[in-house]
């Protein structure tokens, strides 16, 4: 053929995605919020055949919070937006962007997102859902990114909220142990690389694969029984599965953001298990003394486990500004990722 234009062999890329945009996307603050109710170990131990040494042990949860009746995931979301937006100084007009990630959205439609807006009082811009379970917060936070740094939307709120105790099977020790309900919430704000001096979200690392979708899932849902279902999960293979994919996305956006593990400040995990935990931090090798963990007293809240945890920085932990900030989280899908913030 003539004139064939000649394409560059394609370069192939490992899905960071790095932000080298026009504009950064900085975090201007951070809420939380926990329901009021307690569960602990022991309450649990009279409804299922286990004790808290089993849970503490092979897990770290002490307790979990469960939300009040007819309080719903999209209260738990503006509970911690609301701390979030006072601690910004900011109200509803100064935000146009909504992401709320959940699992567990207060109705199958519309989204739990655009019942937040209404909530808040927010009358502009778009509000969305995003559903990659466990790893949602990443994925809404690099999703918002994107719309920042591209200069689409000014301000947005990225909220993980959940109520699992909705969708646990109570009698199934295997799982009803894990699972607690929580929300909270980053107010992220474009920038420019002027304005920003180095901060904001750096880049993002996400990765799914469906061929492990069995091995967590829940069991209903509108196209299949119209019922809401029950999660099920292969507890042990999603923990060899968490450790690998984990470290191996954390190593991977290190490497292409172009900074050292051993700079990052504060690794946020997202809390599934202590044990997870120990052992990602184990092999990327981050001091014991730079990992947040909740997971005793929240258990796992799934997308509201990273920004809760964020949330509870304070004292000896208080995140300070100009420091690197390392989150990640992995969850039915399988979904998994990472991301890297300059705060
Ligand atoms: O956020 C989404 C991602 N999710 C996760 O990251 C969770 C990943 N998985 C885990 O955290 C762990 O696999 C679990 C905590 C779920 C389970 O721990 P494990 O060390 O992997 O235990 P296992 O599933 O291999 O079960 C060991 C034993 C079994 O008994 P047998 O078959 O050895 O007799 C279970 O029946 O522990 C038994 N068991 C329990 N015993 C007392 C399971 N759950 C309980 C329980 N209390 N609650």
């Amino acid at each position: 053929m003539q004139n064939q234009i000649q394409l560059a062999p394609l370069k192939r890329l490992s899905n960071v995605k790095t932000n080298q945009a026009e504009y950064r996307s900085v975090v201007r603050s951070i809420g939380g919020y926990l329901p009021e109710r307690i569960l602990t170990n022991e309450d649990l131990s009279e409804m299922v055949d286990t004790d808290d040494q089993w849970i503490t042990e092979r897990t770290g949860i002490k307790k979990r919070h469960i939300a009040a009746e007819g309080e719903f995931t999209s209260d738990l979301a503006v509970a911690a937006a609301r701390v979030a937006l006072d601690k910004a100084g900011l109200g509803p007009d100064d935000i146009d962007l909504v992401i709320v990630a959940t699992a567990t959205p207060d109705r199958t439609f519309p989204a739990t997102a655009t019942i937040v807006q209404n909530k808040l009082g927010i009358r502009r811009g778009a509000a969305f859902d995003i559903q990659a379970v466990c790893a949602g917060f990443v994925f809404a936070l690099s999703t918002a990114d994107n719309f920042l740094a591209r200069g689409q939307f000014e301000r947005a709120l990225v909220i993980g909220a959940e109520t699992f105790s909705r969708i646990i099977d109570w009698s199934d020790r295997g799982t009803c142990v894990l699972f607690g309900d929580g929300a909270g919430a980053l107010v992220l704000e474009r920038q420019t690389e002027e304005e920003a001096e180095g901060r904001g979200v750096l880049g993002a690392h996400l990765r799914s694969d469906g061929k492990f979708s069995e091995l967590l899932y829940v069991d209903g849902g509108p196209s299949t029984t119209q019922t809401v279902g029950h999660l099920r999960m292969v507890g042990n293979q999603v923990f060899k599965h968490a450790v690998t994919k984990i470290s191996d996305s954390v190593r991977t956006l290190a490497s292409d953001v172009g900074l050292e593990l051993s700079d990052v400040d504060w690794f946020v995990p997202h809390q599934a298990n202590q044990r997870i935990l120990d052992a990602v931090a184990r092999n990327l090798g981050l001091p014991e003394d730079r990992v947040i963990s909740t997971v005793a007293s929240h258990g796992n809240t799934s997308a509201a486990s990273v920004p809760l945890a964020l949330s509870c920085m304070t004292g000896e932990t208080q995140i300070k500004p100009g420091d690197l900030v390392l989150i990640e989280a992995i969850g039915g899908g399988l979904s998994w990722g990472s991301a890297l913030m300059r705060m």
